[in-house]
């Protein structure tokens, strides 16, 4: 990765969850989106008292770059757990979120690392955790 290294991604992932707004779940997610050029774009989860319209951290981070003119993306850091526990579990992006990434990144580079801690992290590329996805490339071929 450049630039920045994957441990720096990953505190950035911690600061992002301070602002994470649940109060319904109490589970707080932060993540952290390196785009190619070195910018770091920052989401954190966003509850509603109606449920649905809530909004996952990662996409939070995805619709802030992309909102922001940047389109191509090198990683995410994620993390995520209930509000004051102590030891943190990996946290996956839910479906949705490999959804938007499918159409932001490349499968076989982009890279998700999903920490416990500063230090305990492990990274998969989106091809890992959304095999075969549906992307713009499926749009453009031409039907057999
Ligand atoms: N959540 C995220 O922000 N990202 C994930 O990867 C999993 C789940 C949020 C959605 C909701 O606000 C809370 O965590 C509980 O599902």
């Amino acid at each position: 990765m450049n630039r920045l290294t994957e441990e720096g991604l990953v505190l950035l992932a911690f600061e992002a969850r301070k602002k994470a707004y649940a109060p319904y779940s109490h589970f707080q997610v932060g993540a952290a989106l390196l785009a190619a050029d070195g910018q770091v774009f920052q989401g954190c989860n966003i509850e509603n008292a109606a449920y649905t319209p809530s909004n996952c951290a990662e996409r939070t981070a995805f619709f802030n770059a992309v909102s922001e003119g940047v389109r191509d993306f090198t990683a995410i850091a994620i993390v995520g757990g209930k509000k004051g526990q102590g030891e943190l579990s990996c946290c996956p992006p839910c479906g949705v979120c490999r959804q938007v990434m499918m159409e932001f990144c490349r499968p076989d580079s982009f890279r998700i690392i999903l920490a416990k801690s500063r230090t305990e992290y492990k990274s998969y590329t989106l091809d890992e955790l959304l095999p075969m996805g549906f992307g713009p490339e499926n749009l453009q071929k031409s039907p057999e």
